[in-house]
């Protein structure tokens, strides 16, 4: 497949990963140009008026498009059923977040939803927000469980995220549900009962270490068990309070901590003298109005940073990585193009998949988000645009507007 007359086609240039510093800047941006795919790999990009073809092939006309790297969203919440509305008119009224989930709300309600679904619709559900994920110009997109925390429910949303084409994650230390008497005899139930079963389907484990939910000491033997089942490791850590999860995931060699909007001074110097990915979620601060992630001190520090949604029916839904991009450029002081390679290339590091995610260069996959804009930097200058006009998954087509 030819796309061919882009006005322009950007990606996060060289081949290294993660990138951090000064080289989250650094674009390749061509004007005029093409990307030539063979079958599921990108086999090169250039301008027009260098492109030689002696064979005839499929051809997607990209005038007046621009070409960046099919989006990677590597922190989603999508198994989950029911929603949340009737929560958030409580919080537009003035209820807190956390008020909510230590009434047994929040996190709970969604819960008990999603274990009353059953697996047809949870698999029906997870493949629709799938859906919404690729219509915002999302190729590779993460999904934790996390809504079932019994063994059914928790293999089921597992099977459901990787059976729709997402990389599952399992976040079997979400919260405690009502049936355990505390953390610490749940996290005896899941780690004899489900991770067994888990690590065959999941990649990666995820804890959410918060007041209210685990504490440091339970992340740690969570994660631990988990590592020892082969997963990498990954934590929802600072979202409200500093609570140990930087130094944890430094001294556990997670991949990611994600959240960060409580961290201070000295968590951002820890985390930039390490390899562990801070994933940033400025839709989930917007959503509870909470303050935003450190992200420009983190960056010029040089710490490895990702963007990602967040999506889910309680604390961000939203599944719009341009949306993010907007937030980032506009709350965190990041430049586009700094954001363009924390949705890519960084979030497809964070997933272990760098190698063929994340860039618009010779050997990674054909996978490419088209905007319908004079320049690429609408995806974070649009707020609340639509400018994904088609979306190309594996050298295929996977979706595109009516008319674009
Ligand atoms: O990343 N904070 C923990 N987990 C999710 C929210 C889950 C929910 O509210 O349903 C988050 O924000
Ligand atoms: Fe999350």
């Amino acid at each position: 497949m030819l796309v061919r007359d882009l006005r322009q086609v950007v990606s996060p240039a060289g081949r290294r990963a993660p990138v951090r510093g000064d080289q989250l800047r650094e674009l390749d941006v061509l004007e005029e140009a093409y990307v030539l795919c063979d079958g599921t790999r990108i086999e090169g990009v250039g301008r027009m008026r260098d492109l030689r073809l002696d064979l005839e092939m499929e051809e997607v006309d990209g005038r007046g498009l621009c070409a960046v790297p099919g989006l990677v969203d590597c922190h989603t919440h999508a198994a989950f059923a029911g929603d949340r509305v009737e929560e958030f008119s409580l919080r537009a009224g003035g209820a807190s977040y956390e008020e909510l989930h230590a009434a047994g709300g929040g996190i709970l309600s969604t819960v008990s939803a999603t274990r009353a679904a059953g697996e047809a619709e949870l698999t029906q559900a997870v493949a629709l927000h799938r859906d919404w994920l690729l219509h915002a110009g999302t190729t590779t997109w993460e999904s934790k469980s996390g809504y079932g925390l019994d063994r059914e429910t928790e293999l089921a949303s597992l099977r459901a995220i990787r059976d729709a084409g997402g990389v599952p994650t399992w976040l079997g230390a979400h919260a405690v549900p009502p049936e355990h008497p505390d953390a610490d005899a749940y996290l005896d139930f899941v780690l004899s009962e489900v991770l067994p079963e888990a690590a065959r389907v999941a990649e990666a484990a995820d804890v959410f270490l918060e007041r209210g939910a685990f504490d440091a000491a339970q992340a740690r033997r969570y994660l631990e068990a988990c590592r020892v089942a082969g997963l990498s490791l990954r934590l929802h850590g600072d979202q409200f309070t500093e609570s140990g999860a930087v130094p944890l995931a430094i001294e556990l060699g997670a991949r990611s901590v994600d959240h960060l909007e409580a961290t201070g001074a000295g968590g951002t110097r820890a985390l930039a003298a390490s390899d562990v990915v801070g994933v940033l979620l400025p839709a989930s601060a917007l959503f509870l109005g909470r303050p935003m992630p450190p992200a420009r001190a983190l960056v010029d520090a040089g710490a490895a940073i990702a963007l990602a949604t967040d999506f889910n029916p309680g604390s961000a839904f939203c599944e719009s990585l341009p949306l993010v991009c907007s937030l980032a450029a506009t709350q965190l002081k990041l430049s586009p193009a700094e954001a363009l390679a924390a949705c890519t290339v960084n979030a497809a590091y964070v997933l272990g998949r760098a190698a063929t995610k994340g860039r618009l260069a010779a050997g990674y996959d054909a996978d490419i988000c088209l905007l319908d804009a004079p320049d690429w930097r609408y995806l974070a200058y649009h707020l609340g645009g639509h400018d994904v006009a088609a979306v190309i998954q594996g050298g295929a087509v996977a979706w595109s507007r009516a008319a674009y």
